[in-house]
């Protein structure tokens, strides 16, 4: 028998074992450890006391916290790291609602992780649950933490969007499946003269009309509420996709697309803002990020993560000409394309559209 190369099994254990600190950050969030610690430096029996915890447990979780830099210790008192000070509430692109949307809903459809590759079908899918983003508009607290999580995960993403965007003739766009519009808000902060639309299903109509309000953007910015899969606002001069077509399947994202390329005005562009997953991932922070998001697609929504040539390869079909790829300072890259055809022809072959509901 030829001997096995050396390798060290902590290593192993490690990967084998990471899904406690999904759910150590998820506790320090659900428990209050955060807000509270936010407030100021805090001792065991004092935060036990606040958040209602035994303090011998607590103490064992905020050990764990301390080792992998969520909270340091100094002389008994415990306090957030600036890795840590992310999961406050008001934390610039706060990384709070998406700590607790990995340790609750999600967890579950990880669990299941080897049938969705057995079958490549999404948990949902197999357990008979309801496609897509349907769920959401049946269960309105778990929309609420998705909208904030993704809202969250896009305040930076949208920052960098702009900077890089070409913003050439570029007057009314609309947010596609923009959740809380977060990606608008950003893009409307940073173009004073330009007007947009969050266009999603209903779940995230409140949320966004809210958005809008506080950030005083509700002259310029509205809601309108519909699927991508039946008909989208028309004459825009840029439709933007973040994190959407990354949610379907090939046959599903053309869908999208092809909506898009319907509603279109002559000159306009398709904008998708997606992470570009490498031909071959070679691991580090952002590689890993992105096959686990592909796998995350794979177990949720029966999506995926697309490489370069294959975004370019979807454009094509839908009926876009070869797109510009700029990378951000983000994990995200924005992938932009003007038709290959003109849009008459296309709108003509799409039929009759309807209007949806605009809500400011
Ligand atoms: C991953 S989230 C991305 C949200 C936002 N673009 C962002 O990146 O922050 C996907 C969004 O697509 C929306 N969505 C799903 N199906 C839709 C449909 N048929 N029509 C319109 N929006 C839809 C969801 O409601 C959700 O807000």
């Amino acid at each position: 028998m030829s001997a096995l190369p050396k390798a060290d099994p902590r290593k192993l254990l490690a990967l084998v074992g990471a899904n406690w600190t999904t759910q150590a950050v998820g506790a320090a969030v659900q428990l209050g450890v955060v807000d509270r610690l936010a407030e100021r430096p805090r001792n065991v029996a004092g935060l036990a006391k606040l958040t209602k915890c035994e303090p011998d447990a607590l103490a064992r979780l905020l050990r764990s916290l301390v080792s992998i830099d969520i909270v340091a210790e100094d002389e008994g008192l415990y306090a957030l790291t600036p890795t840590g000070s992310l999961l406050r509430e008001d934390a610039p692109g706060s990384i709070r609602w998406w700590a607790l949307w990995c340790c609750g809903t999600q967890w579950t459809l990880w669990g299941d992780l080897a049938e969705s590759v057995r079958t490549g079908r999404s948990f949902r899918e197999r357990h008979g649950g309801m496609p897509g983003y349907a769920h959401l508009e049946r269960d309105a607290v778990a929309a609420d933490v998705f909208n904030r999580a993704m809202a969250g995960l896009t305040q930076r993403v949208g920052r960098e969007a702009a900077r890089v965007m070409i913003w050439r003739g570029v007057k009314r766009v609309v947010d596609v499946g923009g959740g809380h519009g977060e990606l608008l808000v950003e893009l409307l902060k940073a173009k004073p003269a330009l007007e947009g639309v969050v266009f999603d299903l209903p779940h995230a109509a409140k949320g966004a009309v809210a958005r809008l309000k506080v950030e005083r953007l509700s002259d310029r910015g509205r809601f309108v509420s519909g699927s991508f899969f039946e008909a989208l606002p028309e004459g825009a001069d840029a439709y933007l996709l973040k994190s959407i077509l990354h949610n379907w399947d090939d046959g599903k994202s053309l869908a999208i697309l092809k909506q898009v390329r319907a509603a279109m005005a002559p000159g306009s562009r398709v904008v998708l803002v997606e992470r570009v997953l490498p031909e071959r991932p070679r691991g580090g922070l952002r590689d890993n990020a992105i096959v686990r998001s592909d796998l995350n697609m794979l177990v949720s929504l029966g999506g995926r993560e697309r490489t370069r040539k294959e975004f370019a390869a979807m454009l094509a079909k839908a009926g876009f000409g070869a797109p510009t790829v700029k990378a951000t300072a983000t994990d995200y890259s924005v992938i932009e394309a003007g038709a290959a055809e003109p849009a008459l022809a296309q709108r003509h072959r799409a039929g009759p559209r309807h209007a949806s509901a605009t809500q400011r």
